[in-house]
């Protein structure tokens, strides 16, 4: 294999006609200076969403999101990696690409990890010989058959079998020339403790899923246990000098293309799950193989699809493991979506138990990620009770106010609140906190002190305010410490709220004091002490309340002083930033306590 010198790329991009290029997949047409438009050649489409900036030799698809340079194009079009993409391209434009001289010691490290990868492909051909020839694999391959998984998948997937002799693969791959030392670095044999110097086969009598690199290139194997007295039921290859967990995602070799096509790639947990759910027509299907999802393969996954759909067990582990691989892949900005599983059935039990429709309409009826933890909140606490329901909207809250405003969102906080029998003016405080604005001019202008009809929907900032003032009726001493914390005109938006929080300051030692000459405030006192009837009120909750109170506060201030060009802008900022974590931490608390 020869290497280029480095400025090989960017002579070639420049020799690139990209018009020319693009065009022979698609047709294009111009649509303003240096812009073109045609049908996107990597999805299905009527519409021309595929656009073309020529000067820059850039594409991008605004229809399913695909986007590179010639390289990637000609990579993806006709499924070359980058140095035969770069090949190809040179010889198409008439560039000559001049070997570097490489450093003999790069030359001699490359030397060595081809050895290292012929020998894990040799290895993959061996097991896969086995699987199919030898009369030991008998009961491997009617297990795997009996599973409901295609001859045609298995050798898709190049999956083999290791006898249980402790030799085989040693010997056969000495007389091809390997020695011992990259047998062990390979991880295909491990040396002997009781006889030093010997080695013998690492995997024996297993099934073995050849785990590839994204060009296919096998780097280690899952070896799964053939009998019950087996342990581990999975032996995987150690890390290592070719291999590296983190970095693996099982079938992404088979799966990129369908994947960048598709625009989504679907994450399954276990090697049998990607071959069911490849079977089942879901050729877009990655394994994390157990683990939790890493950062590397986060960023893998980003590049080859923008969305990532979760086929993991529905089982508890499972969740947990959804939910951290959706924090994740929400920080490689992946939009995530839920393949409804049904519980404690993975993919590879439905193909067996329901065939591969099943499968596929499942993955049809994936949801986005938000619905699927909307859900889960709901199902883990018992609606029938306020306390449930109560836990209930602590726990929905923080994921409901950190969705950016939409439709969906809409429509989640109208079940949400359905569930919990919220009555609809209150379905506003589903969204608040942490840190959401409340919609410019609701509640940036003070009220009046008109009494509000009963039925007129409160702003997320007053139905805060509401919502520490009762607190603090109802906690006492500690309601009382925090009423002396806040003030009236800073604090509270509407006329009456102010005089509330001057008749409570007034009345400190009798806050149950009802104020006689003023019959608008003498209710509103009255709803205060009505407003948490159905649930606990709690010193976290009134922590909560009052930190929202102070984000609302900091909010109109931030308002105020870019109104006035006032300087401490910047103060007023990282104040609002320290109060939002704040703010975050309290909720997590509550959702913890929740758990
Ligand atoms: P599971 O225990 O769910 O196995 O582990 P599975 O995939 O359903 O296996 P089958 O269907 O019974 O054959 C999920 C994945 O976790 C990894 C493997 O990648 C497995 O596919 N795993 C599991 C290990 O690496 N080691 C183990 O001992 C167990
Ligand atoms: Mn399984």
């Amino acid at each position: 294999m020869s290497r280029y010198v480095d400025d090989a790329k960017e002579k070639v991009r420049d020799a690139v006609d990209m018009l020319e290029l693009v065009s022979v997949r698609t047709e294009l047409s111009r649509k303003g200076h240096n812009s073109f438009f045609g049908r996107c050649p990597f999805h299905e489409e009527r519409t021309a969403s595929f656009h073309v900036r020529p000067d820059e030799k850039h594409y991008h698809c605004f229809g399913c999101g695909v986007s590179g340079d010639p390289f990637d194009f000609v990579m993806e079009t006709e499924g070359l990696g980058f140095k035969e993409a770069l090949e190809s391209l040179a010889q198409r434009y008439n560039v000559t690409l001049e070997a570097a001289d490489e450093d003999p010691r790069a030359a001699e490290r490359r030397a060595r990890t081809d050895r290292l990868l012929t020998l894990l492909d040799r290895a993959a051909s061996y097991y896969a010989r086995c699987l199919w020839d030898s009369d030991e694999a008998a009961t491997a391959r009617s297990y795997l058959l009996g599973r409901g998984l295609a001859e045609e998948t298995l050798r898709a997937f190049r999956v083999g079998y290791a006898p249980s002799a402790w030799d085989r693969l040693l010997l056969a791959s000495r007389r091809a020339g390997f020695s011992d030392a990259e047998l062990v670095t390979t991880g295909l044999a491990s040396r002997s403790q009781s006889r030093p110097g010997s080695i013998y086969d690492r995997f024996r009598e297993r099934v073995i899923f050849p785990l590839a690199d994204e060009r296919g290139r096998v780097r280690g194997f899952g070896a799964r246990a053939m009998r019950d007295n087996q342990p581990p039921k999975y032996l995987n290859t150690s890390e290592g000098d070719v291999f590296h967990k983190r970095e693996q995602l099982f079938g992404i070799d088979v799966a990129r293309r369908e994947a960048s096509r598709a625009g989504r790639v679907v994450l399954a947990e276990g090697y049998t799950d990607v071959l069911a759910l490849h079977q089942a027509g879901v050729p877009n299907t990655v394994g994390i193989m157990g683990t939790s999802l890493t950062e590397e393969q986060a960023s893998v996954l980003k590049k080859t699809a923008p969305v990532l759909l979760l086929a993991l067990d529905a089982d508890r582990a499972g969740q947990e493991a959804m939910l951290r691989a959706a924090q994740r892949a929400e920080a490689h900005d992946l939009e995530l979506r839920v393949v409804p599983l049904p519980d404690g059935l993975d993919p590879a039990d439905l193909l067996e138990r329901d065939g591969p429709e099943a499968i596929r309409a499942l993955v049809e009826r994936s949801e986005p990620f938000v619905v699927f933890r909307v859900d889960r909140i709901l199902a883990a606490n018992d609606l029938s009770t306020a306390e449930g329901r109560d836990r209930a909207m602590t726990a929905v809250r923080p994921v409901l106010a950190a969705e950016p405003p939409s439709v969906l969102r809409m429509e989640l906080v109208r079940k949400v609140a359905g569930r919990l029998q919220l009555p609809e003016r209150l379905e506003a405080t589903l969204v608040e906190g942490n840190g959401t604005r409340a919609p410019a001019g609701r509640d940036a202008a003070p009220r009046n002190g008109a009494a509000r009809p009963p039925d007129e929907p409160l702003g997320p900032a007053e139905a805060t305010e509401q919502s520490f003032l009762a607190a603090c009726l109802l906690l006492g001493e500690a309601g009382r410490a925090a009423l002396a914390d806040v003030t009236a005109e800073e604090h509270f938006t509407s006329a009456l709220a102010r005089r509330a929080v001057r008749h409570l300051a007034e009345h400190a030692t009798d806050l149950d004091a009802v104020p006689a000459d003023d019959p608008d405030l003498a209710a509103y006192l009255g709803r205060l002490r009505g407003r948490f009837a159905h649930e606990p009120v709690t010193p976290l909750l009134l922590s909560t309340e009052r930190c929202q109170l102070e984000l609302y506060r900091l909010d109109r201030a931030i308002v105020a002083a870019a109104r006035d060009q006032h300087a401490e802008i910047g103060a007023l900022a990282n104040e609002r930033e320290r109060v939002r974590r704040q703010l975050q931490d309290l909720l997590a608390e509550a959702a913890g306590e929740t758990r």
